[in-house]
């Protein structure tokens, strides 16, 4: 990780190799700037721009706004983390949310995954250096905050996108209760892993069917973050299928590819217990995970069979590769046990959210309107692009069976996302349906080129947003 380190002196007096300057909206008054230079080569504080003679990277952001703020931050790490330098100083932006989301850009716009390459690039720059020359106006502690704040979230993303990055030949259900141990372990939770046995003990029929042509055991993941404090309860359940192969509704080739990453949500409820923890909140929080894989085989589930879900009703199966929502709805039945006050769900769930929304936004469903709104307001806040997606009562005829109680299916290919996430409600008890929210995070959570804050593969889908969000539970009490 790059070390960022905070300095009381200004600019000019901080020694590093670099310098990096923002040129806000064009404006090359800043003090700092040479406007001779920048002339003569042009640079009228658009993109980036590098002054070698006076060793300083100069970054356009058109707009005084965090979000473009964390992305310029990012796109400049990239460009000079391929430059010999050690390091590299930069000024104070704005208030200490604006230099958080700078702090965040910087320390992810390093990352890569690199694990399988047998040449590995690392970059020589390791240290930023943050010249707080508007010392009075923003005072060390916000800011020192802010670092640690977006410290802890840069390591819990790290932490998603690695596992998520991790080919299925290693990111097996085994190596997501490792890792689930292991963050356990360093964070003082409680950590339960469930076999095939207690699977079966528990009757979660649709979890196993979805299992059983892989050669690797399923594995419930139960990690528990309980403080001496605590004001909510909040559960979290994430999809962790560590391959979908469509089962024996085969995916065509071209769209397996990338379904390794189809164990996101799992990932990302993971890395957020991390971070959680970590903050040390006011919150009991618990993350469950459903991890296994879709695959194909003599003994693989089928379209046509019924399965007996956890929660008591029975599922026609017509399409294998619809799995995400039988498992989620076995790991939802699960944590309603638990009596959570926040149940939420993360899922790459259905094409169909990608091709409503867009690559760069997940959907947000759930039967609590204020809810669904507060959510969507703060995963804004973080930085994250969601939007609601709305249940109504006629696609809820969609996925009615003449054979079972509901359809893994529906009978249209239209409103797919909606679809899916009311195949999940089937599972909600009426007592927790204004409680439960469904991300659909299939867009973002693996896009294979860079994108914002993100290099080419896994993103931390939904780790900033659902941070973010309980944060802001524990501060309303
Ligand atoms: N894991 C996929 C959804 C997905 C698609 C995630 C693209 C990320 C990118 C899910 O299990 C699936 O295959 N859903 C089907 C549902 C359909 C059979 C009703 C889909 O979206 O096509
Ligand atoms: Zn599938
Ligand atoms: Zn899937």
């Amino acid at each position: 990780m790059l070390k960022i380190s905070l300095k009381k002196t200004n600019l000019a007096q901080t020694k590093a190799d670099l310098t990096i300057v923002f040129v806000v909206n064009k404006n090359l008054k800043h003090f700092w700037i040479q406007p001779e230079v920048l002339k003569e080569f042009g640079y009228e504080g658009e993109g980036i721009f590098f002054d070698q003679q006076n060793k300083i990277v100069y970054a356009g952001v058109n707009l005084l706004n965090v979000d473009i703020f964390r992305e310029s931050a990012a796109q400049v790490i990239r460009y000079i983390k391929k430059m010999p330098f050690k390091n590299a100083k930069i000024g104070v932006y704005g208030d200490e949310e604006m230099m958080q989301g700078i702090f965040l850009g910087m320390l992810l716009g390093l990352y890569e995954f690199n694990q399988y390459k047998s040449k590995k690039f690392s970059p020589i720059l390791k240290e930023i250096f943050i010249a707080n020359e508007s010392f009075d106006k923003t005072p060390v502690k916000p800011l020192q905050k802010a670092l640690d704040k977006a410290l802890i979230l840069a390591q819990s993303i790290v932490l998603a996108r690695d596992a998520i990055n991790t080919p299925p030949e290693y990111a097996t259900p085994l190596f997501m209760a490792d890792l689930a141990q292991k963050i356990a372990d360093e964070n003082d939770l409680k950590c339960f892993i469930g076999d095939e046995k207690f699977l079966k003990k528990e009757k979660m029929q649709a979890f196993l069917a979805v299992n059983r042509a892989s050669v690797h055991p399923p594995r419930l993941i139960h990690l528990t973050y309980k403080p001496k404090k605590s004001k909510v309860k909040i559960v979290l359940v994430g999809k962790g299928l560590t391959y979908d192969s469509g089962g024996l509704s085969l995916k065509p080739a071209d769209y397996m590819v990338t379904m390794k990453a189809d164990k996101s949500g799992g990932c990302a409820v993971l890395a957020i217990i991390n971070a959680l923890a970590k903050m040390g909140i006011e919150a009991e929080v618990h993350s469950i995970v459903g991890a296994t894989e879709n695959m194909i085989g003599g003994n693989a589930y089928k379209p046509d069979d019924v399965l007996f879900a956890r929660e008591g009703k029975t599922i026609e199966v017509r399409n294998t590769d619809a799995e995400g929502r039988l498992v989620l709805a076995d790991c939802l039945s699960y944590a309603q046990d638990l009596k959570p006050d926040y149940l939420i769900d993360f899922a790459t769930l259905t094409g169909a959210c990608v091709l409503g929304l867009g690559e760069y936004t997940s959907g947000i469903m759930g039967h609590n309107e204020d809810l669904k709104s507060r959510f969507e307001k703060l995963a804004l806040k973080s930085g994250e692009l969601m939007a609601k997606l709305p249940f109504n009562r006629h696609l809820a005829k969609l996925i009615e069976s003449k054979i079972a109680d509901v359809c893994n299916v529906a009978s249209s290919r239209y409103g797919g996302a909606i679809t899916a996430g009311m195949f999940l409600s089937e599972f909600i008890r009426p007592e927790y349906k204004d409680k439960w929210l469904h991300i659909d995070i299939a867009g973002p959570a693996f896009v294979e080129r860079e994108w914002d804050i993100n290099a080419a593969g896994a993103s931390g889908a939904g780790v900033r947003a659902c941070v973010e969000f309980i944060l802001d539970v524990t501060k309303r009490g």
